[in-house]
């Protein structure tokens, strides 16, 4: 099989409709990553999602439906906090989690007694949901542990070999995963920060918790809030690090890594601000864009992940970010992608001017 990659006209969302109603996968834009949707109601439908990805059979979907309303079918329950939520950030890059309801097949959410549901506020995603009159069960349209999708042609290229249509809207805006908020519990807790901020949902939910793992890596035989915690993500097929430090000694850190892996013999590249990537010189720096605008970075990163596997290098040093707003989402999927291998930019160049 090799997938048809069409633009997102009236007639080829209906023809990505015929192939969901007939148990098919089919993959679509979203403002945050390109999903990998089949109808959520077909366990069968939902079993060619994991085969399709290779994703783990313990890790669950998000479900995707056309308005906020549409969510009262998938939850069993939904309580008056999980409705502001709703009113507040949907349509939009946001995913809850409340208990599930028996018409959703277990297989959905990896057979926990939860299920996450998104209405996404991308116009073609909107459209296709409102055409198929289904809630879409959809991950990341990735192959599994690689980093997520932003285009229909990286899309192609992880999956494009095992199903049938790639709908093309073009690179996603947000370009990182909806943010997860489970709201199943006593108290509110971020799984997956997104480009819905702790911040934003603090004006909405002011005891809201942040689940370990999200900003560090689990301990040890820890039990995961989410098993989407457990996983390695976001990898492209190269040694990545993150560099830690204020700009200047992350600059100098930066120089002096990438230095030492070219004598070594090694292909090194370095993601970095732009401020960071102007004094960096010849090097090969892929720039995340101004450092005062998060959203550019977060746009990019998958993208520019994915190009430096392209240009063959071996050894890729990220710039962290901070942890307020957005920047807690780039450093999150940065941290995963490192695998949180992270470095001090003052243990790794020591007093060494650029
Ligand atoms: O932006 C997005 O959310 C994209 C687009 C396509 O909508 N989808 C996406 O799906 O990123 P996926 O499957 O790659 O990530 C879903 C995350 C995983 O980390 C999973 O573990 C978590 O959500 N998750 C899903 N259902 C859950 C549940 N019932 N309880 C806890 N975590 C859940
Ligand atoms: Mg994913």
């Amino acid at each position: 099989m090799s997938a048809a990659v069409l633009p997102a006209t009236p007639e080829n969302l209906r023809y990505a409709c015929e192939l969901l109603h007939a148990g098919q996968v089919v993959a679509f834009p979203t403002e945050t990553v390109y999903g990998l949707g089949a109808n959520a109601y077909d366990e069968c439908a939902v079993a060619r999602i994991f085969e399709a990805k290779g994703r783990p059979a313990n890790n669950p979907l998000i479900v995707h439906v056309a308005e906020p309303g549409h969510a009262e079918a998938i939850f069993r329950t939904v309580p008056e906090s999980a409705r502001r939520l709703m009113e507040r950030f949907w349509p939009g890059p946001l995913s809850i989690v409340l208990p599930r309801s028996a018409r959703i097949p277990a297989i959905v959410s990896a057979g926990m007694p939860t299920v996450a549901v998104r209405c996404p506020s991308h116009p073609a995603a909107r459209q296709l949901l409102r055409l198929c009159k289904l809630p879409i069960a959809a991950p990341s349209a990735n192959a599994s542990g690689r980093p997520s999708t932003t285009t229909a042609q990286h899309v192609f290229a992880d999956i494009g070999g095992r199903i049938p249509l790639i709908i093309d809207d073009g690179p996603c805006a947000v370009g990182l995963e909806s943010t997860v908020v489970d709201m199943s519990g006593r108290v509110p807790v971020l799984l997956r920060p997104g480009g819905v901020t702790p911040e934003d949902l603090r004006a909405v939910l002011p005891d809201l918790a942040i689940a370990p793992g999200v900003l560090a890596p689990l301990p040890e035989g820890a039990r995961a809030a989410s098993p989407g915690l457990l996983h390695r993500h976001y990898a492209p097929d190269a040694a990545v690090t993150l560099v830690e430090g204020d700009p200047p000694a992350c600059a100098a850190a930066m120089a002096a890594l990438f230095d030492e892996d070219l004598a070594l013999g090694r292909a090194p590249a370095l993601l970095a601000f732009d401020d960071t990537a102007a004094v960096l010189g010849a090097r090969a720096v892929y720039a995340l864009g101004p450092r005062e605008r998060p959203e550019d970075a977060a746009s990019r990163l998958f993208a520019l992940l994915r190009a430096a596997e392209a240009d063959k290098r071996s050894h890729l040093y990220l710039e962290a970010p901070d942890d307020s707003g957005l920047q807690l989402a780039l450093r999150n999927r940065m941290q995963r992608a490192a695998g949180f291998r992270v470095i001090s930019a003052a243990d790794a160049a020591p007093g060494r001017p650029l």
